[in-house]
This record gives C-alpha cells, sequence and structure tokens, in this order.
C-alpha cells in the first residue's frame, strides 16, 4: 500500500526532467480532414515469433493503462476499475506484478473472478525479471500458464527494475540469467511478450541486445513520471542510511525521449512501446511520430481513481471515463492539427521538430 500512496506524491515525479517539451509538432494549417474523420483505431496484426499464428490484438486505441496494482489491500477494486475502463473503451490494461500467484493459488482466484466480472477487458499480466529468472525452464510453461490462464491475458509484461529492487527493503535484486529467463519465457508461452521498464528507460547498448529473443515489443518506460529511486526513498525513516542512498540516486535513469531517439539508430525486431512521465494526448502523440507503436500511462489512471471525492464504483468509473475523453480527444486534436487522418499516418509522417529555445 506505501507504494500506491507513495505514487501518488508529487515529490515522486520526475516531470521536470521529462524533456518532453523540447519537442514540438508542426502545425498543418490546411489539414484538408473534417475532424469528425480522424480515427484513432490501432487494432493490430501480431506476427510476433512469441505468437503460434497472426492473431488479432483487439485494443481500440494506441495507448494503454500500464501495469500497476495487484495483490494488496485495495487492489481488487481499482483492478475491477480499470477492467471496466478496458471493457468500455477497449483500452488495454496491463494488471500489476502477479508475484504471489506464483507459489499461492489461492491468490489466483482474485484474478479469476476478475475476469468473470469484465470478460469483454484487455488484460495484460506481469511479473518482475528477477522472479522470472528464479523459475526452473522445466517448469515454465505450467507456471507462467497458470498465471496467464486464470486472467485469460491477451498480452504479458515482464518488468526490469533494478534500481528499485536494489534500493527496496525487500527487493530482490537478481538479474544474472535474464536473457536467458525472457528468450525461455518467450518460447514457453503463446502470447505476445513485452519486455517493459518502471521508469528508468533503456539504454541503446541494451536495445540492441533484445535483438533475436522474439520479444513481440519492448515498452521503454523511462524517466518523465513515477520514480521508483524517489517512492523506495520515500518509504525509509528520513535521514536513515537507506534514505541517504536512494536520495543519490532519485534523477536516476535515461528519460522516455532519450531511450526513444536512442532506438532511431538501431534496428530492432520488436515493437517500440513508450511509456513513463506521458500525461496528455499531445505527449502520445509526440511518442507515436517519433516511433511508438503503443503509449502507456500508469500514475494519472491511479489518481483519477483515487483522487476524488468519492469512492462509489459509478463515481470511480466516470473519473476515469473523462480522462479517456480528454487523452482521447487531445490525441485527436494533435491529428488533424498536423494533417494526419489516423494514428498510422502520424507515424509514417513523422511530423516533428526540436523546440526552438530563445536566445538570451
Ligand atoms: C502504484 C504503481 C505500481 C506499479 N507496479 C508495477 C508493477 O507491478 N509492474 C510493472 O511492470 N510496473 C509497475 N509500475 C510501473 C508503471 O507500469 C510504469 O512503468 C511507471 O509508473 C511509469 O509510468 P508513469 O510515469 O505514467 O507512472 C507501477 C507504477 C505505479 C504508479
Amino acid at each position: 500500500m506505501d507504494h500506491l500512496r507513495w505514487s501518488l506524491d508529487e515529490r515522486v515525479q520526475t516531470s521536470s526532467l521529462s524533456d518532453l517539451d523540447q519537442i514540438e509538432l508542426v502545425h498543418e494549417a490546411l489539414p484538408e480532414i473534417n475532424f469528425d474523420e480522424i480515427s484513432l483505431n490501432s487494432s493490430v496484426s501480431s506476427s510476433s515469433s512469441s505468437v503460434s499464428s497472426r492473431q488479432q490484438l483487439p485494443w481500440q486505441v494506441p495507448f494503454f493503462v500500464s501495469s500497476m496494482t495487484a495483490g494488496h489491500e485495495g487492489s481488487a477494486q481499482i483492478n475491477e476499475a480499470l477492467a471496466g475502463l478496458s471493457e468500455r473503451h477497449h483500452i488495454l490494461v496491463g494488471v500489476g506484478s502477479q508475484r504471489k500467484e506464483l507459489g499461492n493459488l489461492q491468490a489466483s482466484q482474485e484474478w479469476r473472478s476478475l475476469r468473470k466480472k469484465f470478460p469483454g477487458a484487455i488484460l495484460a499480466g506481469n511479473l518482475g525479471l528477477s522472479q522470472l529468472i528464479q523459475i526452473p525452464e522445466a517448469k515454465l510453461q505450467d507456471q507462467l500458464g497458470r498465471l496467464i490462464e486464470c486472467l485469460n491475458a491477451q498480452v504479458f509484461f515482464v518488468h526490469t527494475n533494478p534500481l528499485q529492487e536494489v534500493l527496496q527493503q525487500e527487493g530482490t535484486p537478481q538479474f544474472r540469467g535474464g536473457l536467458r529467463a525472457i528468450e525461455n519465457l518467450v518460447k514457453a508461452i503463446k502470447i505476445p511478450v513485452v519486455l517493459k521498464e518502471v521508469g528508468c528507460g533503456f539504454s541503446l547498448e541494451t536495445l540492441k541486445k533484445l535483438n533475436g529473443l522474439g520479444l513481440y515489443a519492448v515498452d521503454l518506460s523511462g524517466k518523465g513520471g513515477t520514480h521508483w529511486g524517489r517512492i523506495e526513498g520515500a518509504r525509509f525513516e528520513p535521514n536513515s542510511p537507506g534514505y541517504r542512498v536512494a536520495q543519490t540516486f532519485d534523477n536516476w535513469g535515461m528519460t522516455t525521449l532519450e531511450s526513444l531517439l536512442a532506438v532511431q539508430g538501431i534496428t530492432c525486431d520488436y515493437k517500440i512501446w513508450a511509456s513513463g512521465g506521458i500525461r496528455t494526448g499531445l505527449d502520445i502523440a509526440k511518442m507515436i511520430t517519433l516511433g511508438a507503436d503503443m503509449v502507456g500511462i500508469a500514475q494519472p489512471w491511479l489518481k483519477a481513481i483515487c483522487g476524488g471525492p468519492s469512492q462509489q464504483p459509478e463515481d470511480v468509473a466516470l473519473r476515469l471515463d473523462q480522462l479517456f475523453a480528454r487523452l482521447s480527444m487531445e490525441l485527436k486534436i494533435s491529428l488533424f492539427c498536423t494533417g494526419c487522418a489516423s494514428v498510422a499516418e502520424l507515424s509514417r509522417k513523422k511530423v516533428w521538430k526540436w523546440r526552438k529555445f530563445p536566445a538570451n
């Protein structure tokens, strides 16, 4: 619960470091489109080697709810609210780490009842790389199969979070064998696997290493929003040794923009998803025109759920719908004013430029 509470505190956000305001989209004064013709539809075919046959991935917007909650007090209500959002708007929703379900068959009951209530939700499973590494190869299919089955997940996220694990009091900073574990996982399961960070991004050299593993996508999840160095630091007693060490790393990581620009210099056999500090539909548009295939947002959804005066399910749903509507409208305006009728066109046309800063 600590994590949830701290993630809503503005001090753990690195928004001032995101660099997203250095990018501008190029205005088109003659768009030659009517606003109501603009489509956000982005359902795609998956042809990843991790998927046995070509499969239609069912989401209809190019942005998603990044993995957040699982297995703690209050998480069932949050997951229900997000699954409802997914069912109403056909948006992909990542659930938080399913670590608990690995050793506890009872824990998967929560996911089964969620799925039963929301059969139309598009859900992604989630597990940390440092947990994945611990699973013997012979048991992968069985154990991961169970995590996927209880949720009926359409996508599986593996998160890599070395900074968080090493700072966290109860962390498991064991990452030896990570690449091999990812490769084995991709072979063992039949749904697309997406590797993600949790707010520190990927460097060019790391991205190169991920070719050839059969990943469907890599979600860059860079610095610019929720920062786990800051969250883990905030969980320590002020001025304790752990607090001071965490403080040293509270600006650590590659920004989402830096990671996205790094990727332009290489060929990847996986898609690029972007998240970390994405707060508006204009941010989503910037990521897409810079090469992201899908764009993730985490903390603002949580803020919409927890931040209002009422926790009645219908009021929470209304706040989530309002956030969804705002992001969609901002993205549509970004398409319209760059003269793009579709997300695919925005991606193709590369309508961005560096912002000119006034000379001093
Ligand atoms: C409360 C909270 C819990 C999170 N838990 C997970 C998790 O279990 N698994 C995961 O892959 N990422 C987790 N994340 C990281 C997010 O998916 C995302 O990568 C990160 O927060 C950056 O996005 P943001 O700046 O939009 O918040 C969590 C984020 C938040 C805010």
